[in-house]
């Protein structure tokens, strides 16, 4: 779908929307399609009893004399006291789905109200958004949909009087729509076709957007002493890989001391020989989600040339049950020299990103780390998928990641860290072990990952196992993997780490 901006009125085959708040007039653009429609716009509204433009309403105009072919719709915003740049993705999300839904091959959307704050320019850019957003869809494994089940729209216009503006505006927009893409593809492809080689290939390829990119295998790791990483990975047949891709936009250079974002990327979670139960296993074909916005956030950063620092890391293993997968009771050695007694292979995740996290600790110096994990069960029994668990050992870092996450409604609601908690990992024959009891489970995981963060450096732990996946639609986020962190980490870099 070719997305443009335009000051021109739609044409007469061409299907659109207007969005209205609550008791707003016809006015602009949508006061001159109006007029050249003999006044049947503003009529139908006043006609109808149940369009005054609340949330959720919309109202289709029929029988338009200049409309040839296409339908006019009218959509409700709400309130004009609530609109917010949120409301207006939301509206582009929607327009592009009921104008797919109606058939039309070209679509214009119409929004003459702004948010607060918000320029004309700033608000078209953001209804593009949600309607790139909106849009996608993971269907290359379906080779018998019906065409009438395909989407249509082939081109957008979005009319406002600052095209030129709102281009440029949208550019950087698009850019971070790419990389939510690239998060929800991976996410959503199954483990056959993404496991640790082929994700680390996948991310080779953003090299071309000047990307960094390093992939270790087995025995690079086995050097480094990654023997938490490895053991997770060891009985699977597909070989274990971690990803180091480093993106250097910073004006201070080169050297500028990173943000450091490490996900986890277990490829497929079978739960290992503590194997998990049948039912929903297909689930934890997403259990690299974590790796995966790791992936999308550098694609996002790179093609809008982030002036940042920034270096993500993927610890990519495959879960698996076998002769030579590790047993309840193992004890491994982690890069980190600490010992971990593995009471359950299923808490693995916590295992990868020990060593990612103390691989890119020892080697970047990071101003501060950020890690992203779909690493327990608990935090939906906690948060359900609304939020996504928020675990931090500094304010600072914590309230930038809560305000990014306001911003692009990606929300994370705080969890605590203690001393008391950490007792529950403490093991009788090595420094620690891999799971607590059954009380707190999302936060003594968190406390487990607290044990490979060096002193002094800034660290918080996004537990997204809520929020990766998502199974109803939502205007911009399409059920499937929903990117959940991508807009969330590069809102956060655009604010605080660009110099
Ligand atoms: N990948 C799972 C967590 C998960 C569960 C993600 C559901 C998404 C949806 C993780 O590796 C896991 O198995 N965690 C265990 C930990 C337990 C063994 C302490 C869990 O949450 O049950
Ligand atoms: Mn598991
Ligand atoms: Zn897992």
């Amino acid at each position: 779908m070719k997305i443009s901006f335009t000051a021109a009125k739609p044409g007469t085959k061409d299907s659109f929307v207007i969005g209205l708040t609550e008791g707003e007039e016809l006015s602009g653009m949508a006061a001159k399609l109006d007029k050249d429609n003999d006044g049947l716009i503003a009529r139908a509204i006043a006609q109808a009893p149940r369009f005054s433009g609340k949330k959720g309403e919309s109202l289709e105009v029929s029988g338009l004399p200049k409309l040839s072919k296409g339908r006019a719709l009218l959509v409700g915003l709400g309130p004009a006291k609530n609109f917010t740049s949120l409301t207006a993705e939301a509206f582009g999300g929607d327009a592009v789905n009921r104008l797919n839904r109606g058939a039309a091959a070209s679509g214009s959307i119409i929004l003459e109200a702004c948010p607060e704050g918000l320029s004309a320019a700033q608000t078209a850019a953001r209804v593009a958004l949600g309607a790139r957003l909106g849009a996608y869809r993971f269907d290359k494994y379906r080779t018998k949909e019906k065409p009438e089940a395909k989407p249509t729209l082939k081109s957008l216009s979005i009319v406002t009087g600052s095209a030129a503006a709102a281009k440029k505006a949208f550019a950087p927009m698009d850019q971070v729509a790419e990389g939510v893409f690239l998060t929800r593809d991976l996410v959503s492809e199954p483990a056959n076709v993404i496991y640790p080689e082929s994700f680390a290939s996948q991310l080779k390829e953003l090299s071309a957007l000047g990307v960094k990119v390093k992939i270790l295998d087995v025995p690079a790791m086995k050097k480094l002493g990654m023997g938490a990483l490895l053991g997770v990975g060891q009985g699977s047949a597909r070989g274990s890989r971690l990803a180091i891709l480093h993106w250097q936009g910073s004006k201070s250079g080169a050297n500028a001391k990173p943000l450091a974002i490490v996900g986890k990327g277990v490829t497929f979670d079978t739960g290992g020989i503590s194997i998990k139960p049948a039912a929903g296993m297909e689930d934890m074909k997403w259990d690299m989600g974590g790796a995966g916005v790791v992936a999308g956030l550098m694609r996002a950063l790179a093609g809008r040339k982030a002036k940042a620092n920034v270096v993500g890391i993927c610890g990519l293993v495959e879960n698996m049950p076998s002769h030579k997968a590790q047993r309840p009771g193992d004890v491994v050695t982690s890069m980190s020299g600490q010992t971990i007694e593995v009471i359950n292979t299923d808490a693995e995740g916590r295992l990868v990103l020990a060593d990612a996290l103390w691989y890119v600790q020892e080697n970047f110096k990071p101003r501060a780390i950020v890690d992203l994990a779909t690493l327990t069960g608990a935090i939906i029994i906690s948060l359900g998928h609304e939020h996504a668990g928020l675990f931090a050992n500094d304010d600072k870092l914590s309230e930038q990641l809560l305000a990014a996450g306001k911003d692009v409604e990606e929300k994370l609601w705080r969890m605590p860290l203690g001393e008391a908690y950490d007792r529950a990992i403490d093991s009788d024959i090595a420094d620690m072990k891999n799971v607590g009891n059954r009380a707190g489970g999302s936060i003594t995981a968190a406390q487990f990952l607290q044990r490979f963060i060096q002193k002094n450096t800034p660290w918080a732990h996004l537990d997204i196992a809520g929020v990766a996946w998502s199974s109803k639609d939502k205007p911009t986020v399409p059920k499937g993997g929903t990117g959940f962190g991508v807009r969330l980490l590069d809102s956060m870099i655009a604010e605080h780490y660009e110099s």
